[in-house]
């Protein structure tokens, strides 16, 4: 849906979430990425036990969204305005110890690919931007006008799994040395020039994984998801149940290896919860998500 209908994103492995998490009478736990509040609605409706979910989101289109549908839960919702690696900080200063339990949803939110103006998706012609928060510094044209090709071939090789990476990146740097490149258009024909039509993939658009490790870089969204592991035994209380969603295995490994060599954590999927065929049937983007989950340990 555009901009100008109801935003809807629908939620994964929502009753995984629920079983996992199995919130306490009283509890208070985030929703480390609100987007637009699907999880946190479904926490508040289904178990009117818990006393508050406190949602973190960083980009203020979602918040604003989030916060008017989630209006009426009063003030058993409390919406932070914030990235989520700010959570030690950010609960001190609403004055919360512990919490009884965390979920993070990562990736992008169905706004931000259906609002064509922010640059995330080539199918619209826009502004080269993909920031998720407003507060991000640096677009995705400045990436590709200011990196070298080492560090683009880079980005695309690690974050995107593009096997054409060096070629793009030579492609690239000819292209800005003769035009600056400002549009998600540009990119996208450049990147479908620069990839031997053989090897133009069948299923996905030819530019979709550079445009997915622009959208990581852009976001630093790998560096938030560590230190959003590093911060969270702060804060959750003994027993706090952490549930971490994934949709690229790099953030799945993480997830994975930090929970496995932490002494704070035990994990409690040895393999990651998947949705089931029936979700996928009604959500397609639920394929390719997997979480892990850990109980604070101390
Ligand atoms: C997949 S969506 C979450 C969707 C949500 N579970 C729902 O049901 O609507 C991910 C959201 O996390 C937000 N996000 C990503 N990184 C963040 C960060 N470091 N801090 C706060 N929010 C973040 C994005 O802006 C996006 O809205």
């Amino acid at each position: 849906m555009g901009s100008g209908g109801r935003e809807i994103h629908v939620p994964v492995l929502t009753r995984e979430v629920l079983y996992w998490m199995s919130p306490v009478p009283g509890g208070v736990y985030v929703d480390a990425t609100l987007g637009l509040g699907g999880h946190t609605e479904a926490l508040l409706t289904l178990e009117p036990d818990i006393a508050q979910v406190i949602g973190f989101e960083w980009d203020s289109d979602a918040a604003d969204l989030a916060a008017e549908r989630l209006a009426s839960f009063g003030s058993r919702f409390v919406l932070v305005k914030a990235s989520y690696t700010q959570l030690r900080e950010e609960l001190d200063r609403i004055g919360v110890d512990r919490i009884n339990g965390l979920v993070a949803d990562l990736g992008v939110s169905s706004l931000h690919l259906d609002r064509s103006e922010r640059g995330f998706t080539f199918k619209v012609d826009a502004p080269l931007d993909m920031r998720m928060s407003q507060d991000i510094a640096l677009t995705a044209a400045i990436l590709v006008a200011k990196l070298s090709e080492a560090e683009l071939a880079d980005i695309f090789y690690h974050y995107g799994e593009e096997r054409q990476a060096r070629r793009i990146a030579r492609f690239i740097v000819e292209a800005r040395g003769k035009e600056p490149i400002h549009t998600t258009a540009q990119l996208a024909a450049l990147v479908s020039r620069a990839i031997p039509v053989k090897y133009h993939p069948k299923k996905i658009h030819v530019a979709t994984k550079v445009f997915q490790a622009l959208r990581i870089a852009v976001n630093r969204e790998f560096e938030n998801i560590t230190k959003l592991l590093s911060a969270a035994p702060q804060v959750l209380a003994e027993d706090a149940t952490m549930c971490m969603i994934s949709f690229h295995s790099i953030e799945d490994r993480i997830v994975k290896q930090a929970f496995a060599k932490s002494d704070e954590f035990q994990v409690m999927t040895k393999k990651p919860v998947q949705a089931s065929q029936e979700e996928i049937t009604g959500n397609p983007r639920a394929r390719s998500a997997k979480m892990r989950v850990a109980k604070r340990h101390f």
